[in-house]
């Protein structure tokens, strides 16, 4: 419920990578009409900057995410961009307050939080909770989606979907960053692929997956692979370094990772800073766990299924999909992202260059942005509620409920008849 009268207000809860994104989205689409009111960051120069960038006053400037939970609702939106493991706390404070949210993915990797924090947002009728499932919002999957419910290829029977980590990206942000280890943030499913099984739901409309069943497991970037005497604990230090394919110092040397996560201004910082950083660490010798390749098998309702792969060895970061139909299969990859479709009857082949210029997750970050406001606004409902996004959650920790149960079957319908 908004409280504001003329610009939108926003608390910024978290100033990292995703909160930047939207708050640059907002800036270039809705200077003028929206204001920051409040920030919690602990990093120091990230909280001064904002404070002046946006003009927040000294008394909403706070250094945690709980001092700003204590004050009584300071905006309209609060932005939760904090990472995966403070999300359930932050959005149960805040949904008690009477924000609205703009909340990041997972929402929490543990099923109690995630069902109590639908509770909670049920109690609350009133509020409006946005999940950051950005891939609802691209040009990439609307037009998918555009071509199933049209049903000129006829319904739906099956598809194949592929999560394509690419294995640089795979080794820092799986194997040496922050979702490396399922204790501290999620399983690689949850934290990487609930939006997948979120994009799954979105293609299939009205469908509800029934039960899903998984295996995997990480095979290659462990210790068994380390060998002492050829390689080294830090990349810098390492006789495989100008070789190796995972090797810190050809990765961030080569600007193949693009986010900043230390100081990547020049080689000599770079190389300075592997040495004593996280991030230069071996990739056989970290403190990993998380499955670097997963294959789920869904059943939705009226018999459709759905095959999900996701694997660190690919050469490329996207995502590509093929889409069964009784009478024609479509093909999408992304990046370029290019829609194929083949009707049987006629054999034709109909190719869409979707010419969508790079921005975060193909130009989504900003869309989804857009409709917020736009939304927001009028009082409607996003794409991607709290309530449509339980599910896709709910499907990742059942996927690695059964990986870790040798694949056994997970009735995922039957939890969600029983939590309403
Ligand atoms: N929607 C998507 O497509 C997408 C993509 C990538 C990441 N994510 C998710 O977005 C979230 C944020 O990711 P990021 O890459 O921006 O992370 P980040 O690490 O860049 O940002 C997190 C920020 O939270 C701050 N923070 C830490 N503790 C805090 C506290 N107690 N109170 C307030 N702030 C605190 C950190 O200092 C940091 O600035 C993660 O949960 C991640 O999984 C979503």
């Amino acid at each position: 419920m908004r409280i504001s009268k003329d610009r939108i207000s926003f608390s910024i809860i978290g100033l990292g990578g995703r909160s930047r994104a939207y708050l640059n989205a907002l800036k270039e689409l809705f200077a003028g009409k929206f204001e920051v009111s409040a920030i919690a960051e602990p990093d120091k120069e990230k909280r001064e900057n904002a404070a002046k960038e946006f003009d927040i006053p000294s008394r909403n400037v706070f250094e945690s995410d709980l001092a700003l939970m204590e004050k009584p609702r300071l905006s309209d939106v609060a932005v939760i961009g904090t990472q995966d493991g403070l999300h359930y706390r932050e959005a149960t404070a805040l949904i008690g307050k009477g924000y609205d949210l703009i909340l990041e993915k997972p929402i929490s990797s543990n099923i109690n939080e995630i069902t109590s924090l639908y509770e909670c947002y049920k109690k609350h009728p009133g509020v409006t909770v946005a999940v950051c499932h950005v891939l609802r919002y691209s040009k990439f999957f609307n037009k998918l989606k555009e071509i199933i419910d049209s049903e000129r290829l006829g319904k739906v029977v099956s598809i194949a979907h592929n999560e394509n980590i690419g294995y640089y990206h795979y080794a820092h942000s799986y194997v040496r960053g922050p979702w490396n280890n399922s204790e501290t943030s999620g399983p690689l499913i949850m934290t990487k692929s609930c939006h997948d099984m979120d994009i799954l739901l979105y293609l299939l409309g009205d469908k509800r997956a029934k039960t899903i069943s998984s295996v995997g497991s990480l095979s290659f970037f462990c210790e068994k692979n380390y060998n002492a005497e050829t390689m080294a604990e830090k990349c810098i230090n390492c006789p495989q370094k100008d070789v190796c394919a995972y090797s810190a110092v050809r990765i961030y040397g080569t600007k193949k990772i693009k986010s900043i996560v230390f100081d990547m201004s020049s080689v000599e910082k770079i190389n300075e800073s592997l040495g004593n950083n996280k991030y230069g660490r071996c990739v056989f010798k970290c403190d990993n766990n998380v499955c670097d390749h997963q294959s789920s098998s869904i059943l939705f309702d009226d018999g459709v299924t759905a095959t999900f792969s996701l694997s660190a060895f690919t050469a490329k970061v996207n995502r590509s999909i093929k889409i069964m139909c009784e009478y024609g299969e479509i093909r999408g990859i992304e990046k370029p992202y290019i829609i194929e479709t083949t009707d049987f009857r006629t054999d034709k082949t109909t190719v869409i260059d979707l010419d969508i210029a790079e921005g975060g997750h193909g130009g989504a970050d900003k869309d989804f942005i857009k409709t917020f406001m736009d939304k927001y606004v009028q009082s409607l409902p996003m794409e991607s509620s709290l309530d449509k996004s339980i599910e896709s959650h709910v499907m990742a920790l059942f996927a690695e409920k059964s990986r870790l149960n040798g694949g056994q079957v997970q009735n995922v319908e039957e939890f969600m008849r029983n939590i309403g």
